[in-house]
């Protein structure tokens, strides 16, 4: 018997990365099919199903997005094509042929106005382009496709592509002083926990396919920090002499507006599918030592 096929979008990215170093590991119980822009462009709305259609994948992970928060202010169309118009054709289709649809998503949906962690059901208010492209995914998912599984995360980091440790540590290493924001908070994750965390889940739903699971799902590593104690903790970790100092948002303001608090409540993820998860600083020391 053919083993069942699991369709994985953005390669190149972080989270696609790290799914690509969990094939081997899986292979004897599944296929794997990366792709990267050039396998199959989410701009392309045709092309989407059509390449479903000819692979008819079992599970289809959508790692793939628009992820550049503060150019999403000035290119609002293209955010919104990738990461809300074709996650909604994944979804229909993956309804169409009984393919478990998992899209990511993220903690930039919620407006931070809340003082204690976010629940899945907690109301969503995007503060900005990028957040309101993915909330529109979220909720156009769901409605084409109610078995759908979406997984928000948040400060997403990996040895591979751009991210907040690899920034800072070349900050680091340049400068003898840095400032970091300090009344943003939320959790890091590791995307190789969040990877791995994916795999359990498709394990667990392969194994029981009427496994009862909710549409909305959160993940990150477990604590909650601003970004200038994930900083600290980057430059103690990594041993460097730079000095962290801790600014307010009101002094680095960017173009897309960020939440001050975007903690996520990760039970239910735990609750369903058993997943472990770890602490935050042991998943950073991990990948600082991976690098
Ligand atoms: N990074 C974070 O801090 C963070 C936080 C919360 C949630 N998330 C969510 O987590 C998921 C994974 O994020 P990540 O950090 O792995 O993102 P990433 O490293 O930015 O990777 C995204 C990937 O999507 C690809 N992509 C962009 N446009 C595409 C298109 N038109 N067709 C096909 N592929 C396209 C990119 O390819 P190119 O390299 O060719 O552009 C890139 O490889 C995303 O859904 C993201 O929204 C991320």
């Amino acid at each position: 018997m053919p083993k069942p096929l699991i369709i994985i979008t953005g390669k190149d990215g972080q989270l696609g990365f790290e799914l690509q170093q969990l094939q081997q590991q899986f292979s004897s119980e599944f296929d794997f099919l990366f792709t990267n822009r050039n396998d199959l462009d989410l701009m392309d709305a045709a092309s989407i199903e059509a390449f479903i259609r000819q692979h008819q994948p079992k599970y289809f992970i959508n790692c793939a997005a628009y992820t550049a928060v503060d150019k999403a202010e000035t290119e609002n169309d293209i955010a919104f094509a990738i990461n809300e118009n074709a996650p909604v054709i994944i979804a229909k289709v993956c309804n169409e042929i009984n393919c478990q649809f998992i899209h990511i998503s993220t903690d930039y949906v919620f407006d931070g106005e809340k003082k204690s962690p976010y629940l899945p059901t907690d109301a969503i208010n995007p503060l900005n382009v990028y957040g309101a492209s993915k909330a529109a995914g979220e909720r156009l998912v769901v409605e084409n496709n109610d078995k759908a599984i979406i997984i928000r995360t948040s400060w997403v980091y990996s040895s591979h592509g751009k991210n907040f440790v690899k920034t800072m540590l070349k900050l680091m290493n340049e400068r003898d002083e840095i400032n970091v924001v300090d009344d943003q908070i939320g959790c890091p994750t590791y995307a190789a926990d969040l990877a791995s965390a994916i795999i359990q889940m498709i394990v667990k739903l392969n194994n029981d396919s009427l496994l009862n699971h909710s549409n909305i799902y959160h993940y990150s590593n477990t604590g909650n920090i601003s970004w200038f104690q994930f900083a600290q903790a980057i430059q103690a970790i990594a041993k460097l002499n730079c000095v962290v100092k801790p600014i307010a948002s009101a002094s680095y303001l960017t173009p897309a507006k960020r939440s001050s608090y975007s903690v996520m409540d990760t039970s239910d993820i735990v609750k369903d599918f058993g997943v472990e998860i770890k602490e935050w600083r042991n998943s950073l020391e991990l990948m600082i030592q991976n690098l």
